[in-house]
């Protein structure tokens, strides 16, 4: 496996170490009794969510919540003993497939509720639920006007029980209070109808990775992290001691004088050199991190020190700046996200220099899955008759184990 990554063009690093810091970052927020529903959609933000779930299981995390079936029913095959909350509504077909992997959907509305529950009479079967209730940000959702013949027809049938009822905060919360406490007033009206409706609910979630570090009167019982448990602060100027899990890594493929006044070009782009320059070609593109596709005053890390995309990326090749570091050599790591000597490029930086105006942690979801992920720091299982404490192991292991590197 170390040779894999030895002659690999790109990979990734996924500390796991670095995930049990932010676990740890995130639990001393909250009360002892709160629990955590790790967030793991999107491949767990583009790290990989099998390891990242089995790491997250061997420390006491027992509920995890994905977008869509397919991505629970891969934490199933990976051996997750926990509860998996699908974010996204099933179809009626999804059923069988639902039950016998005891995963949990959200329901989001009466019509669908109905049709859930048929199927279940059908298979004579009965499974947990979490109503989502939408407070203020559109999408799928009930409103909480419709929460009372909701709590009524819930009571009504044995096919769907409720394990939880929750809401998602929108992301102008970032800037804007006002929209944030009347969404928790509409929360707190829906949860009102549950009580006088005498349902009883087990988890009451609403919080995601800012309102934890924010606002901790949205903790309920339970909380929902996603992005900080990958390192990435919710917001800037938080001074949260995340530490990023993911590294993006490339290598140089060729090293090449550039006269002045001589021009290289990519598809439309042409860089003309102001002075005789030396440029390295990496063997890292568009294809491999897509937010290459959109950078344009990129930079990357070589033998410790930045150096500039001279052109728009290539599917897999970059051109960068080297003139100004010395024995840059063939074959030399580079860094596009992570660490090198006493430099860094953060996921916010990657995401910035490739211009997506968002919520700064689309670059880590934006590596293409193909690319092999390393696994780092992996800490075996605790010894159940020793009582010792648990052995942390520089283990590695490819993702490629899993079918998703
Ligand atoms: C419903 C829901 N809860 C929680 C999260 C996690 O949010 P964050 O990554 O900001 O912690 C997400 C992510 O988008 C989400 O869709």
């Amino acid at each position: 496996m170390r040779k894999l990554k030895k002659s690999a063009p790109v990979w990734v690093e996924i500390d796991l170490k670095r995930l049990r810091n932010n676990l740890q970052v995130i639990t001393g927020h909250l009360e002892p009794e709160t629990q955590i529903l790790a967030v793991l959609k999107s491949n767990a933000y583009g790290h990989g969510s099998v390891q990242i779930a089995l790491e997250l299981q061997r420390n006491g995390i027992a509920y995890f919540a994905v977008a869509r079936l397919e991505e629970a029913l891969e934490l199933r095959r990976a051996g997750i003993k926990g509860q998996i909350l699908l974010f996204e509504p099933i179809f009626p077909e999804q059923m069988e497939m639902v039950v016998e992997n005891h995963v949990i959907p959200s329901v989001v509305g009466m019509k669908s509720a109905e049709l859930l529950v048929g199927r279940l009479r059908q298979l004579r079967r009965k499974i947990k639920i979490h109503l989502k209730i939408d407070s203020g940000m559109g999408g799928p959702g009930l409103l909480p006007e419709d929460c009372r013949e909701m709590a009524r027809f819930l009571k009504q049938q044995k096919r769907l029980e409720i394990d939880g009822v929750y809401t998602h905060l929108t992301s102008d919360y970032r800037g804007d209070s006002e929209a944030v406490r009347s969404q928790l007033e509409q929360f707190r009206q829906a949860m009102i109808i549950m009580e006088q409706e005498e349902i009883h609910v087990p988890h009451i979630h609403v919080a995601s990775s800012l309102a934890i570090f924010t606002l901790p009167e949205t903790h309920y019982n339970m909380v929902r992290p996603g992005i900080s448990l990958y390192g990435i602060p919710p917001k800037e100027g938080l001074g949260l001691p995340l530490q990023p899990v993911m590294q993006v890594k490339s290598r140089i493929l060729y090293v090449k004088e550039l006269h002045a006044n001589e021009s290289i070009g990519t598809y439309g782009s042409k860089f003309t050199a102001s002075h005789r320059m030396q440029y390295a070609v990496v063997t890292v593109g568009y294809g491999d991190a897509f937010f290459l596709l959109t950078t344009r005053q990129g930079s990357v890390l070589v033998r410790g020190r930045r150096a500039s995309m001279i052109s728009q990326s290539r599917m897999n090749q970059i051109l960068i700046d080297v003139t100004h570091i010395s024995d840059v050599s063939e074959g030399d790591e580079v860094v596009l996200i992570g660490e090198q000597g006493m430099e860094s490029i953060t996921a916010e930086d990657a995401t910035k220099a490739a211009g997506i105006p968002s919520i700064n942690c689309e670059s880590v979801c934006l590596i293409n899955p193909k690319v092999p992920r390393y696994f780092l720091g992996s800490r075996q299982e605790w010894k159940r008759n020793s009582g010792a404490q648990p052995a942390v192991d520089e283990l590695e292991t490819a993702a490629t184990d899993y079918g998703n590197g």
